[in-house]
């Protein structure tokens, strides 16, 4: 059955903004999306939304429904209750360029920063067999969508804008961990992890993990295993030893 929804979507660009009110109809099965687009084609011609699959594919449709981080393709109107106003708004922590877009790109200067795979130099095709849960880790990890919803929710940059050099966020520690935790790659991760990524600026809130929408386990599976590689490191009288009589 069709209603009329109260729903209020920020407008604006990165200089000022306000939340406009619509009244607007639901039918059936529609999710988030769907009623942004009905605005567009309606009432607000020049509402600016990014989008792609409409499938939770892309990672495009990232915003905030009533101020939690979600793929607004994804987010069926049938969570709400029919007199319940929703409030769609841009990323928090991204800059804004117009209405639900913003400038992403910390995220890509991030992904950029980070070497690449590195296997043994001497490694011949066919020379080494993957275990299964070697494979399986790897998969896990490439299931992102790159929504960013991960690296919006995490307070460690939400909160403070001026962490954005030091801390590379929840998506990009998981891919130095993949990388670290890959039997192929010969490079060291840890110190780039801690002094470069800001591991340590992550204090395990999960915040990342519970917004997912591939269900990435990020913190159980890549982030505190890594700092566990990196405290083992810290820890181990033996490296410790190795580094104060070679490394001055
Ligand atoms: Fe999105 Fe999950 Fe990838 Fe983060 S890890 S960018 S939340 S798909
Ligand atoms: Fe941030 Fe996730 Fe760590 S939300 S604090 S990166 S567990
Ligand atoms: Fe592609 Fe929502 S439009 S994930």
């Amino acid at each position: 059955m069709g209603y009329d929804a109260h729903f209020r979507v920020w407008r604006g660009d990165d200089h000022s903004g306000e939340l406009q009110d619509f009244t607007v109809e639901v039918n059936e099965g529609e999710v988030v999306l769907d009623i942004i687009h009905r605005l567009q084609a309606t009432q607000a011609p020049d509402l600016a939304v990014r989008w792609n699959c409409k499938a939770g594919k892309c990672g495009s449709c990232s915003a905030e429904v009533n101020g939690r981080p979600r793929l607004m393709c994804m987010t069926r109107m049938s969570t709400f209750t029919t007199d319940e106003v929703v409030t769609v708004t841009p990323m928090r922590t991204f800059p804004v360029i117009r209405d639900l877009v913003t400038d992403v790109s910390f995220n890509y200067q991030k992904a950029r920063e980070i070497p690449s795979f590195t296997p043994p130099a001497d490694l011949k095709p066919g020379e080494y067999r993957m275990q299964q849960r070697d494979v399986e880790r790897s998969q896990e990890f490439r299931k992102c969508i790159e929504c960013f919803l991960c690296q919006d929710v995490c307070h460690v940059v939400r909160d403070h804008e001026d962490n954005k050099n030091a801390f590379a966020g929840p998506r990009f520690l998981m891919r130095v961990a993949e990388l670290e935790m890959h039997p192929l790659d010969a490079a060291d991760r840890r110190d780039m992890a801690q002094d470069e990524f800001g591991l340590g600026y992550c204090n395990i809130t999960k915040c990342c993990t519970e917004v997912c929408p591939e269900n990435i386990k990020i913190t159980d599976n890549a982030l505190i295993p890594m700092k566990e590689r990196v405290a083992d490191r810290k820890y181990d009288p033996v490296v410790w030893l190795g580094n104060k009589l070679f490394r001055r």
